[in-house]
């Protein structure tokens, strides 16, 4: 019989959601037991990569408000964001901002000593409160560091949790492996908290993490959880070529421009209002029209792509502004900021869409909450503005570790273990996965997978290039893939890789296919036969659920509780 572990409150992520739930819950109950299950080292987790700022409201004295905050949110999400939701993340994030400090946050300051905050796109004020260009690295730090002081926080570095064991109606364990060993295993608890990330990887061109494949998402995908408005994919202005590596918004929030071949800042022509700063929605239209146009440069790797010009900021603001991203530009582009121009383009940058949740976080399943990218709770729609994202990460944190523990005090399971859902899932990877024996390569699968979503679900797209991608990936998932080469027991990146696959087949098909059903444009999801909004008939988000032959797709209502969505304007 497969072992098993007993904890009591499970968190899957040791990204920001992931460590901003596991002290939230410490600090409500020193008795329960937390533990942090992580298929990479906690100092690995994507949010490290987080540069250019969280967003909130410090200085109303000087003009900014909470109101300001929300609406710009809600705009920038093309009116598609649950407006409850907004209004929340809103209101809760100030105090977090300070909370970190409290627990020592490197804040950048002004010169009045106060925290810094930038420009960022989409937004009224500049109200993006940064460390340098590495605010997720220093915010992660910070999190760790505070974790260290809570005796009932355990971490499980490196291992792959593989499916969520429930009994119909409420959480009871989740399966894992552990990477170090190979060994598989239940890890049984009251309550669940999946903080896994984003998908980013499921394209090519992208500035996520390799480890930002669908996995978590997919768990809960298979365990009857819908995913909600995966057809809402981010794409940022300002990947670096020839990697993808992010180039933070930060860069344009401090005066930076993009140029055509024509040396135009072409943004006038789309934004005049913001310019470099409209949401990351219509910098990319823009650029991707302009190259698109003939005013692209094409770059020594094949691709086209736009130039970002930051040689104007100095070489002083660049290296105490823009440190990291100066170093990036130098090692893996070769090009000095302060010296030369970058060569960007747009890359996948971000997922809208999610594990559907309440406003809480709660899931549909009992005993399990989503928090941070891997959650849907609508607070960015179709479109999120950046420096949003750590935000939410903070504040869904913490409402779901409280909220876990709140469930876990009062809940008692009586009921015997099922077992066999445990025997079930190991012969699910060991003979479905591990052992499957296809004579495809499985790395060459998971290239034109990702490639195929790069071309066929990208900042423009339509019906007949979403069908195809639709059939194509089809086509891949029903090779003879599965098969593990390496059949060693200990760190076998090999079945890791086919694992991260299996889960990328499930989660590309339902962005797919929203995609094909949503025939509008909106946000993120910009149709070149479909260009307009329709909210007739659109201004719903999609929820996915899984069934073994196709996804069953369902409508669920926006919540609009004070804006009327009118057009966007920049
Ligand atoms: O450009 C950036 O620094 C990204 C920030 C974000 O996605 O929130």
């Amino acid at each position: 019989m497969v072992d098993s572990i007993e904890y009591d409150l499970l968190i899957v992520g040791s990204g920001l959601a992931g460590l901003r739930a596991a002290i939230a819950a410490a600090k409500k109950s020193s008795k329960l037991k937390i533990a942090v299950i992580s298929k990479v080292q906690v100092m690995r987790s994507h949010s490290v990569s987080a540069e250019g700022g969280t967003a909130a409201v410090l200085f109303e004295e000087e003009g900014d408000t909470i109101e300001s905050h929300i609406y710009d949110t809600i705009k920038g999400s093309d009116f598609l964001a649950d407006q409850d939701v907004v209004v929340r993340l809103c209101k809760e994030m100030p105090q977090e901002i300070y909370q970190l400090e409290h627990w020592g946050m490197p804040w950048s300051r002004r010169k009045d000593g106060k925290i810094g905050q930038r420009m960022f796109g989409g937004y009224s004020f500049a109200r993006a409160s940064y460390a340098a260009d590495k605010v997720g690295f220093y915010e992660m730090q910070t999190l760790y560091d505070t974790c260290q002081k809570f005796e009932n926080i355990e971490f499980f570095n490196e291992w792959f949790t593989t499916s969520i064991i429930h009994d119909g109606q409420r959480f009871l364990a989740v399966t894992a492996i552990e990477l170090s060993s190979g060994n598989f295993m239940a890890i049984k608890g009251k309550a669940l908290i999946i903080a896994t990330g984003g998908a980013g990887r499921i394209y090519s061109y992208s500035t996520y993490a390799l480890s930002s494949t669908p996995d978590g998402l997919d768990m809960a995908y298979r365990a009857g959880m819908a995913l909600k408005d995966m057809e809402f994919v981010q794409f940022h202005p300002t990947g670096i070529l020839p990697s993808g590596i992010l180039i933070t918004e930060g860069a344009r929030g401090e005066g930076g421009y993009l140029l055509n071949n024509k040396e135009e800042r072409f943004m006038k022509k789309y934004a005049a209002g913001k310019m470099e700063l409209a949401p990351r929605d219509i910098v990319c239209r823009a650029m991707m029209t302009e190259m698109n146009d003939g005013r692209g440069f094409d770059h020594e790797t094949g691709v086209r792509c736009l130039k970002l010009d930051l040689r104007h900021l100095g070489d002083s603001l660049i290296k105490e502004k823009l440190g990291a991203i100066r170093e990036i530009s130098i090692k893996f582009s070769g090009l000095d900021p302060s010296q030369e121009l970058l060569d960007v383009r747009p890359v996948c940058h971000y997922m809208m869409g999610g594990i559907h949740t309440n406003i809480d976080g709660a899931t549909e399943l009992q005993g399990v909450w989503a928090a941070g990218e891997a959650a849907c709770n609508s607070t960015h729609g179709a479109n999120r503005l950046g420096a949003n994202s750590t935000s939410e990460c903070i504040v869904w944190g913490r409402i779901t570790g409280e909220l876990a523990v709140d469930y876990i005090q009062k809940t008692q399971i009586t009921t015997p273990f099922p077992h066999h859902l445990v025997e079930a899932e190991s012969k699910r990877i060991y003979d479905g996965i591990f052992r499957g024996n296809g004579d495809v390569n499985p790395y060459e699968i998971r290239q034109q997978l990702t490639d195929t979503l790069t071309d066929k679900a990208h900042v423009y797209r339509n019906e007949a290039g979403l069908v195809e991608g639709l059939k194509k990936i089809r086509e891949l998932k029903n090779k003879a893939w599965k098969h593990v080469d390496d059949k060693a027991k200990e760190y076998n990146t090999n079945f890791t890789n086919v694992m991260e696959l299996d889960s990328m087949f499930r989660v590309a098909e339902v962005v797919l296919i929203g995609a094909i059903n949503r025939k509008e444009s909106r946000g993120g999801h910009a149709r070149t036969d479909y260009p307009t909004r329709d909210d007739s008939n659109f201004l719903h988000h999609t929820l996915a659920y899984y069934d073994p032959k196709e996804p069953i797709m369902k409508k669920h209502p926006v919540t609009i509780t004070t804006y009327k969505p009118v057009e966007r304007k920049y």
